[in-house]
């Protein structure tokens, strides 16, 4: 079959760390690249020897040498570029947070399945190979019933920090850019949560520079997660069960993460090796992407839809209890 033609939206950060990884996926080609300048897609389009340079998002949506783009812009941006590339027949791949709220995403849900082009959230951690053999650890029973989770994820932003990670007109805080890592492992583990208490403490901005997050289950299992832009922290997990228990090193959420496995802790410890790959991480999900356009698919059967909507429902559920809002919520 011929290549996977794929362009990016927005060339920003995470573009760049993208549009590397992408060469290492067998049948991709990266042939575009749209931003909101003529300069700044030069500049990304010669950095990766990319051919079609747009200008606008418009004009890389228009594109018809595109199959799929991967939208990497900030948050607030995400439901009004997809909604954009769906409109002109492109499959999408789109960076979490998938959008500002479920209100949203159901809306880019609705316009995927009309107009029956696949979309899939860019949740990358859920392809990696360690966090693959985490979940299968857990399936198979080596921790027996999972009674803990703790999770912690904290950067100081070096200065002058990204304005998007502060600004609540692109969807600034931790919850959003951060805690969502801590948020999808603990569902991954232990579902959706029965009771959600949560507590932030505001930026000058008013976006959560803190958070603090407990999830409750009616079997007693608890986790508890934290976010903050204050302080340089692990960024660790710990999932423990009455067998056992796993430590997924710094940064859990990354291929960079090692599985520390206590069968009886705290003094057993093994390490559980894992396959690694050059590069980021992208090109786990950047190949499945690949493999659902190949068969056809409009939605992925790993990051389904039904996953993103509760996820994004989570997120909701968490800003309501600790206080956290955007414009986005009012319309
Ligand atoms: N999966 C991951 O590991 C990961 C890691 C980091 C970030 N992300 C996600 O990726 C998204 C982008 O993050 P990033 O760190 O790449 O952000 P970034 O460096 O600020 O890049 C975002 C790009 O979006 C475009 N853009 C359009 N309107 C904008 C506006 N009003 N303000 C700023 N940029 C605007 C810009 O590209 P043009 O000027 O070219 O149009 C900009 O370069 C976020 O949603 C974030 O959550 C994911």
């Amino acid at each position: 079959m011929k290549t996977i033609r794929w362009g990016i939206l927005g060339a920003g950060r995470i573009a760049r760390k993208f549009a590397s990884d992408l060469k290492l996926v067998e049948d991709a080609e990266l042939v575009a690249i749209g931003s909101r300048s003529q300069q700044s897609a030069d500049d990304f389009g010669n950095e990766f020897n990319i051919l079609h340079r747009h200008s606008s998002y418009e004009a890389l949506a228009s594109n018809p040498e595109v199959d799929v783009i991967y939208i990497a812009t900030p948050h607030n941006l995400h439901c009004e570029n997809t909604l954009l590339c769906l409109d002109h027949g492109k499959a999408v791949l789109c960076e979490k947070p998938f959008a500002m709220n479920a209100r949203e995403a159901r809306k880019m849900i609705d316009k995927a399945r009309s107009k029956g082009v696949f979309m899939m959230e860019a949740l990358w951690t859920k392809f990696h190979p360690h966090y693959l053999k985490t979940i299968s650890m857990i399936k198979e029973g080596l921790l027996g019933d999972i009674s803990s989770v703790l999770i912690n994820f904290g950067f100081k932003p070096a200065s002058p920090a990204p304005a998007r990670l502060f600004d609540p007109a692109l969807g600034g805080g931790t919850v959003m850019d951060i805690g969502i890592y801590n948020v999808f492992m603990a569902m991954s583990v232990l579902g959706k949560p029965d009771v959600i208490e949560a507590s932030m403490t505001p930026a000058a901005t008013g976006v959560d520079e803190q958070c603090a997050i407990l999830f409750k289950y009616s079997n007693g299992a608890m986790a508890q997660l934290f976010s903050t832009f204050s302080a340089n922290l692990p960024t660790e997990a710990d999932i423990a069960g009455t067998n056992g228990r796993i430590r997924l090193t710094s940064r859990f959420y990354e291929p960079s993460a090692t599985i520390e496995y206590y069968p009886k802790y705290p003094d057993s410890k093994q390490i559980i090796p894992v396959a690694k790959e050059q590069g980021f991480g992208y090109q786990y999900e950047a190949r499945h992407v690949n493999d659902c356009l190949r068969r056809g698919q409009t939605e992925s059967d790993v990051m389904t839809f039904d996953d993103t909507l509760l996820l994004m429902e989570t997120l909701d559920n968490i800003r309501k209890i600790a206080g956290i809002r955007y414009d986005a919520d009012q319309n």
